[in-house]
């Protein structure tokens, strides 16, 4: 079938790797507990903080939280920017840096046309992608197995 198995175990504290799953770039990132903290801070900066936005094609129900996801560590995302497909790059360090706020709390920079994301995928505010990053249906099979699709 098109469901993509993955084994994450290797995957430390503030990795991301990146599996293809039918012919997109999906996105399994460790969240640190510092990144994970910073979430629930972000609201008011955040287009659609609680994803409620195209629940259907965006965020599963699983996935309707504050970290968008199931593990609250593990975050699952496709990697193309809902606003012209363009595929965003990651800026998990905090503080300053080219085209992002000095009080940058890590996340996604889409390189084509600025949009940022924070590390659930949530979109800031007035960026040109309206929509958060999707998450994609996934599933745990074991603690380190996971499967996409
Ligand atoms: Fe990402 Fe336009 S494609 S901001």
């Amino acid at each position: 079938g098109a469901a993509v198995e993955v084994d994450i175990s290797a995957l430390r504290p503030g990795e991301k790797l990146t599996v293809e799953w039918r012919g997109k770039p999906v996105w399994i990132v460790r969240r640190t507990p510092e990144q994970l903290a910073e979430l629930p801070k972000l609201d008011a900066q955040l287009a659609d903080p609680e994803s409620k936005r195209k629940p259907a094609e965006l965020t599963p129900e699983y996935a309707r939280n504050e970290a968008r996801s199931i593990k609250p560590e593990i975050f699952v995302g496709v990697g193309i920017c809902p606003h012209l497909g363009c595929s965003p790059s990651e800026r998990f360090q905090p503080g300053a840096q080219p085209s992002l706020p000095d009080d940058w709390k890590g996340g996604f920079l889409c390189p084509c046309h600025g949009s940022t994301f924070d590390m659930a995928g949530r979109v800031y505010k007035n960026k040109p992608s309206p929509d958060n990053l999707e998450v994609p249906p996934h599933m745990y099979l074991s603690d380190t197995r996971l499967l996409i699709g």
